[in-house]
């Protein structure tokens, strides 16, 4: 299976110009999934609810219903990340959209990071991991700052996850230092489709990163964009390959966990 993630600076509060982009990209590349980034649809640095309720849309409105044509007329999974409106509350999603739409979910943001507590409800789903029969594979996502929780990926395993997807505006670099381990000990494929470029809002500017990745499920890094331009990364991942948890004759790192001895137990002194 050929997995590709787009990396690019969505325009700032231009939805068109970034549906056109996503619409275009969609038909063009050629792979079986392909993610892009964190609020791929707005840009990212809004400072506030309201300011962002205008750019919003709901999971079954028109714009994700075309890409969602996509994704069944080209047999492609297509992922992004966009601004979900739910009555006067928005979260910060992602789509994805299989061939089959009876597949196809939203997940909701999880960990919300720096100012997006003021823009943004948190995520209200949980993890999900979606398997999709016609392609053999199981997909969990996370988005960003999940990454920070070493929960995140492991629950998305332990739900039967061989890739984890993870469209991104990351910020800081020390990401790319923890996505090898988040691979490594869940054994499972990882692509973090990251933006470029800068925002500023009010006096405030944040640069992103850029450094795309997929990791495979030994943590090794298969592909890998730049710090700051528009790419597209590939890579042949192999979904069955993560399925058994053994890694010798012994041991099988699903198998040796004990739960029940994850607890800390404090000392009298
Ligand atoms: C982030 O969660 N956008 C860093």
């Amino acid at each position: 299976m050929k997995i590709a993630c787009v990396q690019f600076a969505p325009a700032f509060k231009k939805i068109e110009t970034n549906f056109e982009y996503l619409v275009t990209q969609s038909k063009s590349i050629d792979a079986d999934l392909v993610c892009f980034p964190e609020l791929s649809l707005t840009g990212y640095f809004f400072f506030s609810t309201e300011e962002l309720l205008p750019y919003s849309i709901p999971f079954n409105s028109e714009l994700i219903g075309e890409l969602q044509n996509i994704a069944t007329a080209f047999n492609r999974i297509i992922v992004f990340g966009f601004p979900e409106r739910v009555d006067a509350k928005v979260y910060n999603s992602c789509a994805v959209l299989f061939p089959d739409s009876a597949f196809s979910f939203v997940y909701r943001k999880t960990h919300l990071f720096y100012r997006e507590r003021f823009v943004f409800t948190s995520g209200d789903t949980g993890f999900i991991v979606a398997k999709y029969p016609p392609m053999d594979i199981n997909i969990g996502t996370m988005i960003c700052y999940d990454w920070r929780f070493p929960e995140s990926a492991r629950a998305l395993a332990l739900g039967g996850a061989d890739l984890i997807v993870c469209p991104s505006n990351l910020v800081t670099k020390v990401w790319t230092l923890a996505m090898p381990a988040r691979s490594i000990e869940n054994k499972v494929y990882l692509a973090v489709a990251n933006r470029i470029g800068i925002e500023t809002n009010n006096d405030e500017t944040l640069h992103f990163n850029g450094k795309s990745g997929i990791w495979d499920y030994n943590g090794k890094l298969i592909a890998t964009a730049s710090e700051d331009k528009t790419e597209v990364i590939f890579a042949e991942i192999y979904p069955q390959e993560t399925r058994n948890k053994a890694i010798d004759h012994f041991n099988n790192i699903f198998a040796d966990r004990r739960p029940e001895m994850y607890k800390v137990l404090l000392g009298e002194n």
